[in-house]
């Protein structure tokens, strides 16, 4: 059936936009694609964590699945913000978890301790263990930045420093935020979407959707002033918000933030900041199974307690925008399953970017780049 002679073959897919096939459909199902990515985007990006605040204080430590992994975040004595695999140098019991603060970590299973620093402190009786090396047992660090007031993993100890690749996007952010990094995380939501992760970053890197698919979307906010750019790993896209009544909610005059930015990380997580009080809604897509990926949602406001135009904010997201992608996404993945379809083309349109989708594009560049092992 296929002409292409390997799952590893992006087909029509080109460098330039205008070009250029969409990837193959199978990328989008294949099990093979799918570890793959796992090995080659997830194992060796900077993955969001959660909120900074947490781990603001010496002894704090958070935790978060990072790529499937167990990762404990900890405050030093020393102020040093560090992350370890969250697993005991024993027998792999998890070490930590919640959240909290500790002066030392104990392992529940039989109460081998590391100091918060991570060096190995002491085990009941293993003078017993012949050579025992005490540095070994130490936990395995990887690594942390925060960028915006959030926390990011990276499991590839060789990673590019996140600053360097989103320091630019999160200052655009923070131009248009102005208290970006002092916001409190108010709301989560998480769902689960039957369709591959890249379905739904290919969904959240374009507008040209947003006129059919999200009517409310397209009444708050002012598509003629919309304008988009991009950085090495990262795009921007801002557009002016429709004060006054609309469908969605409602943004006062005087808010601090009257434009839109959505932004996007390379590879998975999405930033939102809305007309209305400082806010920003965190998105990240991660991947479950070729076909499954849940949907994180983290909500940041300047107060836990939101207003009456934040509320609605949150309930919009959640109740209909949410929806309105996922329905999209799925019903994409079960069109990308069929023989009917092979590789689609883009629309690009520079100069009008409601109709463009020259990011979604860029964003599968990257994908095929890492998947077939270029630079
Ligand atoms: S597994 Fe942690 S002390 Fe045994
Ligand atoms: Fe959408």
């Amino acid at each position: 059936m296929s002409e292409m002679s390997s799952i590893f073959d992006a087909g029509a897919f080109a460098d330039e936009a205008e070009g250029s096939h969409t990837l193959p459909a199978q990328w989008y199902w294949d099990p093979a694609i799918y570890e793959r990515e796992r090995q080659a985007i997830f194992a060796r990006s900077w993955l969001y964590a959660g909120p900074a605040a947490e781990v603001a204080e010496p002894g704090s430590y958070a935790t978060a699945i990072v790529a499937g992994r167990d990762i404990a975040i900890v405050r030093g004595r020393d102020r040093v913000l560090r992350a370890f695999h969250n697993v005991c140098s024993h027998r792999a019991h998890r070490l930590l978890d919640g959240k909290g603060r500790r002066s030392v970590i104990v392992c529940p299973y039989h109460n081998w301790s590391y100091d918060i620093d991570g060096a190995f402190k002491t085990a009941r009786g293993i003078e017993g263990a012949r050579g025992f090396d005490r540095r070994a047992a130490a936990l395995k660090e990887v690594r942390v930045e925060i960028l915006a007031g959030l926390l990011f993993v990276n499991l590839d100890s060789g990673a590019r420093p996140l600053a360097e690749i989103g320091g630019a996007m999160a200052r655009e952010m923070a131009e248009r935020c102005p208290g970006l990094d002092r916001l409190t995380l108010a709301r989560s939501h998480r769902v689960e979407t039957r369709a591959n992760w890249k379905a739904l970053v290919d969904n959240d890197l374009e507008s040209y959707h947003v006129a059919p698919a999200h009517p409310a979307l397209a009444e708050l906010l002012d598509y003629s002033t919309f304008r988009v750019w991009e950085h090495e790993f990262t795009t921007s896209h801002i557009m002016a918000g429709a004060v006054g009544d609309n469908r969605a909610y409602a943004v006062g005059a005087d808010d601090p933030v009257q434009n839109a930015i959505y932004t996007w990380l390379w590879p998975n997580t999405a930033f939102f900041i809305s007309p209305g009080r400082n806010n920003l809604a965190v998105f990240q897509m991660v991947p479950k199974g070729p076909e499954l990926t849940e949907q994180v949602w983290d909500f940041y406001f300047e107060d836990a307690e939101l207003n009456e135009a934040e509320r609605a904010m949150v309930d919009y997201t959640c109740d209909i925008l949410i929806p309105e992608d996922a329905g999209l996404c799925e019903n994409v993945q079960r069109g990308l399953r069929s023989p009917g379809y092979r590789q689609g083309r883009f629309v690009v349109n520079r100069a009008n970017p409601e109709l463009s989708e020259h990011h979604v594009h860029m964003f599968q560049k990257l994908v095929r780049d890492a998947v077939l092992g270029a630079p």
